[in-house]
């Protein structure tokens, strides 16, 4: 098997057409940069990708840059207050223009020869350029930006994906928090040397939860069976309505199978009955979000297409955003948030808002790291899923269908 792998020249789709069913993928979907070049082409420059919620973008001139691969966008509230987007690329000679994360500007300063660029994308001022230099025909180029009930999505496609279902369809579960009027109260980027597929593979699956995340594993109920997990719902269920929650679940499988659409879900889950919220104790760590009026125990997930996912508690919103920086390089993005006007140190305390996740997201990164270090080994040979790895293999088989998509 290893020397099959080491000289394997299979077509990409030969490749997939030998993938075993129900078995984690081929070694070169994790160390071919040809596979990753196509996945860039047809799965990751083509869907959205989370950039960040509109309370880091309130006034003309904010912004923030999102890196993704070889690819740069600057996303900037514009003077008339739409949200714009644009390429980090300089139209003079190709610098990236923006070399900060976020801030707020009045105008975009390439740092190479000093192109200067309003917060609308028009090239305002070039030095010594020819006098039939035409600056209108010299702007940044423009990049999709989309949002969902305050989340700020970007793709690069001029053709992108509809958010039409999502934003309707969820305009009830986001509307119970609040989304909208949520505020970004801290940020953290972990950079995690491993292909893009093997950390989202990782997030997909709670088979690792019990061996790999211990403070996790005592308050979530995802590492139990269906009819374990049914049992310890009991008292979320009983307390769901009192605290002005819906019961609704929006089955995300179904929805990113649909063409020309994000893919997007909805779904909650109980919490072992000693926790309201995921915190070390178990207590809040916020006020409650939006139109909740208590604590049931529950927790919902929320997905938008292939790159970004969030956790809803009662009182907190976390957002995973994962994407690749090379074929293998990664970032995982974490976004915490809480309503608009809850105040630190009064109403919540960044340290223990974020210590479930930030312990969790590193103990991540070493199970994924060890993950790539088997993978590109001789030895590595696809090994069969576990029933607890349903969602993972769900992934791969829609990524293994989309590069396969024209
Ligand atoms: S590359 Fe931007 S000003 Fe020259
Ligand atoms: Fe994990």
């Amino acid at each position: 098997m290893s020397a099959v792998m080491k000289n394997d020249q299979r077509s990409i789709e030969e490749l997939i057409a030998s993938q075993k069913p129900g078995h984690s993928l081929d070694q070169r979907f994790y160390t071919d940069p040809a596979i990753y070049e196509l996945e860039v082409e047809k799965i990751v420059n083509r869907n959205w990708i989370l950039a960040g919620h509109v309370s880091q973008l309130a006034e003309p001139g904010d912004f923030t840059v999102l890196d993704v691969g070889k690819e740069s966008a600057i996303i900037v509230r514009g003077k008339d207050g739409s949200l714009n987007g644009f390429a980090n690329v300089c139209r003079h000679r190709g610098s990236l223009v923006c070399l900060e994360r976020q801030g707020h500007t009045d105008k975009l300063v390439c740092p190479y020869h000093g192109w200067m660029y309003d917060i609308d994308g028009n090239l305002i001022a070039a030095r010594n350029m020819h006098e039939d230099f035409d600056k209108t025909a010299h702007g940044l180029k423009p990049v999709s930006v989309g949002e969902i009930h305050g989340l700020i999505l970007v793709c690069f496609d001029d053709n992108p994906p509809s958010l039409a279902g999502a934003i309707r369809d969820l305009e009830e579960p986001m509307g119970m928090y609040d989304f909208e009027n949520l505020k970004v109260v801290a940020q953290k980027s972990y950079a995690i040397p491993a292909n893009w597929k093997l950390m989202i593979e990782n997030y997909q699956e709670c088979y690792h939860c019990a061996t790999s995340h211990p403070e996790y594993a005592l308050m979530h109920t995802m590492m139990l069976d269906d009819e374990k997990r049914e049992r310890a719902s009991t008292h979320m269920y009983e307390n769901m309505e009192a605290c002005g929650i819906k019961d609704i679940c929006i089955d995300h499988v179904d929805s990113a199978a649909r063409p020309g659409e994000i893919g997007y879900g909805f779904a909650r889950t109980a919490m072992f009955s000693k926790y309201k919220t995921g915190s070390k104790d178990g207590q809040p760590v916020a006020p409650l979000l939006g139109s909740i009026t208590g604590y049931d125990g529950g927790q919902a997930d929320l997905s938008f297409g292939p790159f970004s996912f969030l956790l809803a508690y009662n009182d907190h919103v976390v957002c995973y955003v994962f994407t690749p920086v090379d074929h293998n390089n990664s970032n995982c993005e974490i976004y915490w948030l809480v309503r608009s006007d809850a105040k630190e140190g009064k109403d919540y305390d960044v340290d223990a808002l974020t210590w479930l996740w930030d312990i969790t997201t590193q103990a991540d990164k070493e199970i994924i790291v060890n993950n790539s270090k088997g993978v590109h080994s001789k030895y590595y040979e696809p090994g069969p899923f576990s029933g607890m790895e349903d969602l993972e293999q769900i992934y791969i088989e829609w990524i293994l269908a989309e590069l396969q998509r024209s």
